[in-house]
């Protein structure tokens, strides 16, 4: 189900955060670069990466050449395409929705998923963009913070999520659930910080 209202507020509130966003999101460094390792992305493989925001993952992307990203914010990918060329990497850069993503169906080898799935109004229709736009055999590679497939949110986190999804993202999402409701099968899962909290995953196509 698109979302536009939603798609319209995550746009304004991140052209805000773009001038900042970097010394909040850089402390995941070591994720983006133990996610991209376990990716495997090879020089000429297509890669996209969804709600690329201000392109932090790039520095962990350098071998690649045919690289795009989409965001649905305008300031956050005036940001990547800046750190792109500082770093001298092509990457077509394009302002999309990561619920309807403009591509034919195969066109990508593997699929970044940082910091989005989490954030995006409907993660399960995201990620069936992202299976339809993936090869046979493609990857995807999540990295985000996910309540426990088997746990269930506590009332206090229930209620500090209604915060955290106004100002960042939502706490509460199950990755399994999203996962179940694609073809996609999951190859790997691990914990990625503040004890599970965040989570590495690899899905495969
Ligand atoms: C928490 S940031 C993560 C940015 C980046 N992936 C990273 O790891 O730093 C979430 C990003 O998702 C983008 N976003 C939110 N809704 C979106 C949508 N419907 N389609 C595409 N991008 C979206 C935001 O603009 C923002 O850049």
């Amino acid at each position: 189900m698109s979302h536009p209202l939603v798609s319209q507020f995550n746009r304004l509130r991140y052209n805000f955060y773009a001038p900042f966003y970097d010394r909040l999101a850089g402390v995941f460094a070591g994720q983006r670069r133990r996610a991209i390792n376990l990716l495997e992305p090879l020089p000429d493989e297509r890669i996209l990466i969804v709600g690329a925001g201000t392109g932090l993952d790039l520095d962990f992307l350098m071998p690649c050449r045919r690289l795009t990203a989409i965001d649905i914010s305008p300031g956050m990918l005036a940001k990547l395409q800046q750190r792109a060329r500082s770093l001298g990497l092509a990457v077509e850069a394009r302002v999309m929705d990561g619920e309807k993503l403009a591509f034919v169906d195969g066109e990508f080898d593997a699929v970044v998923l940082h910091l989005v799935l989490a954030v995006i109004p409907d993660p399960v229709a995201c990620l069936r963009e992202v299976e339809r736009v993936l090869k046979p055999g493609g990857r995807v590679v999540v990295f985000d913070k996910f309540l426990p497939d088997a746990g269930h949110a506590s009332l206090l986190r229930r209620s500090v999520n209604l915060m955290t999804r106004l100002i960042a993202t939502d706490i509460n999402r199950r990755l399994g659930e999203i996962v179940a409701a694609t073809g996609l099968t999951k190859t790997h899962d691990e914990p990625a910080g503040f004890g599970g909290f965040f989570r590495i995953a690899l899905l495969r196509k």
